[in-house]
């Protein structure tokens, strides 16, 4: 994050004309590094009185990023440049989370120092786990995530300026390194056993998965299969351009709110089924087919509209094309499993359903792919996860994403708080009348 750095400004290449109510509007067109050209459309209201209208952005952007790049057509996702694929196989997440953040792969002394940086921040207040025996035992991992994410606000009041480039890092350098912390708390709360402190002589996913599996009464043994695989897949997870989750971190940053709500509010986003969630949601509708003869029942009920029922882990607003990250993730998957020597009868399930679904003329017509979700809870569930905190793995890897977006829109000069307006389709004004002479 180079303050001195301005928020890069898309070229304006051409202008884009309309007349609308008798009215002109010249509009700005620009063009980035690659990618479509937008319309800047900011002066449209005062020259027409007109607003554009787009439920779910389908061709809005929101801002300039130079962070992820997404050709959904060619299925290509690139982070600050670098194709998904060579980092999921020549790099780590730590590596990933300094890229994302700073821009560029870091050498040798940049790599140490964050990653003793981010070490040292791994360990919560030690009061932050009295929010936990709150909850009740049962309660869903990501409900814990919101509530407790949230709190941090109140534990860090020395990075909370958000004005204040220091604190930004600082703060940064706090979500990324407690989340795990934080996730691990959440599931040994789930299942009644203690605590696992942060150990600083583990790498960042080892150290997760020690504060997830181990148990005070003997010595925890890290898979290094298991470690590597589950790293790989937070690279996978790591961001993801102005998806739904990251879209709600940036507007609830424009209003100047403190890092670690952002944060937060970015979790509650992302639980949801169509986001994040879809790894829990995908999994679950996996079970729920139960064996391969059941599988064209289910591709009919998804493609009848009326059945509500939708291919969880299928399809996508960006990738038209096989989502890059999928393919990593199936790859993974058999590596896991073979290893583990664990043949997952779902696996047989998920490979049939893809092949009939990318054979099927209603899949390939709306060009539905599996997308990240639909291999990764096999996988997760093969390291030992439950599938309740799968969602919570993936805000896991997502933070550094989303914070690493936050602190772009914070240094972007043009940003200002976002508030969208409408088309209204409400009653026009009219009197109040009294109790006694309504109907
Ligand atoms: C993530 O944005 C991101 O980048 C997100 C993400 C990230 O890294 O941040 O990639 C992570 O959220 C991946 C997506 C996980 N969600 C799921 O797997 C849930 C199942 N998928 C869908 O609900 C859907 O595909 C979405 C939500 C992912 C995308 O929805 P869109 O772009 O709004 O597309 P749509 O709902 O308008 O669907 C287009 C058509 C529709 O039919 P028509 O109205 O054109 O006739 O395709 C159909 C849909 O009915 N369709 C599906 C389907 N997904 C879309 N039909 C059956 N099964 C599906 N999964």
């Amino acid at each position: 994050m180079n303050a001195q750095d301005p928020a890069p400004k898309g070229d304006v290449t051409k202008t884009a004309n309309i007349v609308l109510n008798g009215k002109q509007s010249m509009m700005p067109v620009r063009s980035g590094s690659i990618g479509p050209d937008v319309v800047d459309v900011g002066r449209l209201y005062r020259d027409t009185g007109c607003f554009t209208y787009d439920p779910g952005f389908t061709s809005t952007a929101n801002c300039m990023s130079k962070i992820t790049y997404i050709d959904g057509d060619k299925g290509q996702l690139l982070y600050r440049g670098y194709p998904i694929e060579q980092l999921a196989e020549k790099s780590n997440f730590v590596e990933v989370c300094y890229t994302l953040l700073h821009g560029d792969l870091p050498n040798k002394v940049q790599y140490d120092d964050f990653r003793n940086t981010i070490t040292r921040h791994t360990m919560v207040h030690e009061q932050m786990t009295r929010f936990y025996t709150g909850f009740r035992r049962d309660a869903h991992p990501m409900a814990i995530m919101c509530g407790t994410v949230g709190a941090l606000s109140a534990f860090y009041h020395d990075s909370t300026d958000i004005n204040d480039p220091k604190q930004r890092m600082i703060a940064t350098h706090r979500i990324i390194a407690k989340m795990p912390t934080m996730a691990a708390m959440a599931y040994k709360y789930s299942i009644g056993q203690p605590f696992i402190y942060p150990r600083n002589d583990l790498d960042y996913t080892s150290n997760f998965l020690q504060m997830c599996f181990a148990v005070p009464c003997e010595p925890y043994v890290i898979n290094p299969v298991m470690a590597r695989a589950l790293d790989r897949i937070f690279t996978l997870h790591a961001d993801h351009e102005q998806n739904a989750s990251t879209s709600t971190v940036r507007l609830a940053g424009s209003s100047g709110a403190n890092p670690f709500a952002c944060i937060a509010s970015g979790i509650a986003c992302l639980w949801g089924p169509a986001h994040g969630g879809a790894n829990e949601a995908a999994l679950k509708m996996l079970e729920e087919i139960g064996s391969v003869d059941r599988i064209p029942e289910y591709v009919k009920m998804a493609k009848d509209k009326s059945s509500g029922f939708r291919l969880m882990g299928f399809g996508h607003r960006v990738y038209k094309n096989y989502d890059p990250r999928a393919k990593v993730m199936q790859a993974t998957c058999n590596e896991v499993l073979a290893n583990l020597n664990h043949r997952d009868p779902l696996l047989d399930v998920a490979r049939e359903l893809e092949r009939i679904a990318l054979s099927d003329d209603y899949f390939i017509e709306k060009k539905l792919y599996p997308n990240v979700d639909f291999y990764s809870g096999i996988v997760l569930r093969a390291l030992g996860f439950p599938t309740s905190m799968f969602t919570v793995l993936f805000s896991v890897a997502r933070t550094v994403g989303w914070i690493a977006q936050w602190n772009e829109m914070m240094e972007d000069p043009e940003q200002k708080i976002g508030r969208p307006r409408q088309l209204y389709v409400g009653p026009k004004e009219r009197p109040y009348t009294m109790i006694d002479r309504r109907a």
